[in-house]
């Protein structure tokens, strides 16, 4: 593989080593954060081989004021003296529209705070290519002065390198006359190559936040291909059905969504979710007495969030993308950040050794706290009623379907696919 310089208001005008020259520099100014090298055995093989411009490279690639050096010990800022060492965030879909909104957030320190640095590496398409190119100059003519590096390419194994998290966004929407069967197949393999790529080259403690639908069993598929990296750190994305919850709750109790805590969203981000009310608290009391219409709860307030995706897409025209990026950045700080006593949040997780009876093996949304590490466990003490029970196993049922469906690109042998043309579970099919 051949590293070239890839600026977007010099290109090909850089001597070729520059890219790599400065980003030594950096990680030296600003350590990483596992004590790694300054630059992998990889990465220095590669720029030693690029000693020709080249057209096209599947090699990650600098960006416009990213290629240049800096010093941060020069820099004007006293507090960059005192910065945390920088981490390293590849996103895939980095051209999409969740996109083009969390990657600002993220740039800004508001997700992982003003004293942490960031790299950027963003992994798009070849078709693709040119809007990465504009999505790097936004990034540039922000002047984000914790964002070092901003890297792009078409190659997981390239952009996943080192990286501390790994933001899955990119997958593709299902097309019309398309199964959800012909949907897992699809993605899932996908999935199947960033699950590899994250196993070989990225950081073995790579926190790994899947969005790109159908997400739990594209998460668990990730998982079965990155056996070196705990089963732990893989989570699909609920917090935005956990936010849409919230503000439902509030809606109707006429308080501020502030006040709603302890929602939990259990089960697969699909209509079959289970939006629980049952151990919801509003103003610190249970959302059962502040809303005693169970009636509405259950037929109601449920499947308003389930399906809150596809009305937004009847209204937008697209997914939703703003307050999906919003929820990644929530989704990331309630692991970087310890938990409130006595709330949680809701996140897809491995079920193995989960204490809520569900089935081993799945990648399911769960109430999870954190010390603020990066970890996470589960709450013991919820209840779970008749009705909790009986819509969380309709989800598991649903997701083992989908495990079925899938089992070929999790290394497993048998399986088969049961899901027909009226599955139609995204939020968004609804
Ligand atoms: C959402 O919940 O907004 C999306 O997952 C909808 C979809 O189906 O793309």
């Amino acid at each position: 593989m051949q590293r070239v310089t890839f600026s977007t208001n010099a290109r090909a005008a850089r001597p070729l080593n520059i890219a790599t020259r400065r980003a030594l520099k950096v990680r030296a100014a600003t350590p990483s954060s596992a004590g790694k090298p300054a630059a992998t055995p990889a990465k220095a093989a590669a720029s030693t081989a690029a000693t020709t411009e080249t057209a096209k490279s599947n090699e990650e690639q600098c960006v416009g004021v990213f290629c240049l050096e800096y010093d941060i010990s020069n820099e004007p800022s006293k507090t960059a003296a005192t910065w945390k060492p920088t981490i390293k965030v590849a996103v895939s879909g980095a051209a999409g529209n969740i996109s083009n909104h969390l990657l600002f957030m993220l740039a800004s320190g508001e997700v992982w705070g003003k004293d942490q640095p960031i790299a950027l590496n963003l992994l798009g398409s070849e078709r693709s290519r040119e809007a990465l190119e504009g999505v790097a100059m936004e990034l540039e003519d922000s002047l984000f002065p914790l964002l070092r590096e901003v890297n792009i390419g078409i190659d997981p194994r390239s952009v996943f390198e080192d990286c501390d998290w790994a933001l899955l966004i990119g997958a593709k929407p299902r097309g019309p006359g398309m199964e959800r069967g012909d949907l897992l197949e699809q993605n899932g393999k996908i999935f199947v190559e960033q699950g590899k790529a994250l196993n070989e080259v990225a950081d073995k403690n790579c926190k790994v936040l899947v969005v790109g639908n159908p997400c739990n069993t594209n998460t668990l598929i990730a998982m079965a291909n990155a056996p070196g990296l705990a089963k732990e750190n893989f989570h699909a994305l609920t917090r935005l059905d956990e936010n849409r919850a919230k503000c439902q709750l509030a809606l109707k109790s006429g308080v501020f969504y502030s006040t709603v805590t302890n929602v939990t969203i259990w089960g697969n981000h699909s209509t079959t979710q289970v939006p629980d009310f049952v151990n919801a608290r509003i103003n610190n009391m249970p959302a059962t007495e502040v809303i005693s219409d169970r009636e509405w709860l259950e037929n109601e307030f449920a499947p308003c969030v389930a399906t809150r995706g596809g009305a937004l897409i009847k209204k937008w025209g697209r997914s939703s993308a703003a307050s999906t990026a919003v929820s990644i950045a929530d989704a990331i700080k309630a692991l970087v950040t310890p938990t409130e006593p006595g709330d949680w949040f809701s996140s897809a997780v491995s079920t193995d050794g989960n204490p809520y009876g569900i089935e081993e093996g799945l990648v399911f949304s769960m109430p999870l706290r954190s010390k603020g590490d990066g970890g996470w466990e589960f709450v013991e003490d919820v209840i779970i009623d008749d009705w909790l029970r009986g819509k969380i196993k309709a989800s598991e049922d649903e997701l083992k379907k989908e495990r079925d469906c899938v089992m070929h690109l999790m290394g497993m042998a048998g399986g088969s696919c049961e899901l027909g043309p009226e599955d139609t579970t995204l939020p968004g099919e609804a």
